[in-house]
């Protein structure tokens, strides 16, 4: 499926304002790719698509992610947004017949990140966090410093950013960013 016809069907599905954050984060995606080594024609669908179920209602999110066979963990029940990944991959497969496990994989798991993630997945993850339209202070810093830390640092310096910003309401914690955070520190990926 070609861009313009991505757009279309992106555009029925989310608000002007959702809309300019997914271009957003394809052109901050497209800039990272070349460092992750990551095609520009799997990121393009990835990036525009991620947020493709993210203004549906909770009720409907849990309605489709049982349609869909997705298994829905405890946190998953308890905060049905964090579905919004994982039914926008099945339903882009379903009605766009996009296929790529790993356009898939980046859709899905571009809320938590996780382990094993394929760069892929790390761009749209990371870019989703510091596209120019996010104004907190942690993604004006991270935007800065993407332009010359490595891949694997400014990964991990998401991840923690991620984890500070949830922590500090209260928010529930999914394992599988907690998973993903954990792999870097294993494999010596530090902060300074
Ligand atoms: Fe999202
Ligand atoms: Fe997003």
């Amino acid at each position: 499926m070609n861009r313009p016809r991505i757009i279309e069907k992106l555009s029925g599905q989310v608000s002007e304002k959702r809309l300019a954050h997914c271009l957003r984060v394809e052109s901050t995606a497209l800039k990272l790719a070349p460092r992750f080594g990551v095609e520009p024609e799997l990121v393009t669908p990835a990036a525009l698509l991620h947020d493709f179920c993210r203004e549906y209602p909770e009720e409907l999110l849990l309605k489709l992610a049982a349609n869909f066979g997705i298994v829905i963990d405890d946190i998953e029940r308890k905060e049905p947004i964090l579905l919004h990944g994982a039914v926008a991959a099945a339903l882009v497969r379903a009605e766009l017949g996009i296929d790529r496990p790993d356009i898939l994989e980046a859709i899905t798991l571009h809320i938590t990140g996780g382990p094993g993630i394929s760069n892929l997945t790390k761009v749209v993850y990371i870019a989703d966090f510091i596209e120019p339209g996010r104004a907190f202070p942690a993604a004006v810093t991270l935007r800065e410093e993407s332009l010359y830390i490595t891949p694997e640092l400014l990964l991990l310096k998401v991840y923690n950013r991620t984890l500070n910003f949830l922590v500090a309401r209260n928010y529930l914690i999914h394992p599988l960013g907690n998973a993903g955070r954990n792999e870097l520190i294993m494999k010596g990926i530090v902060e300074n």
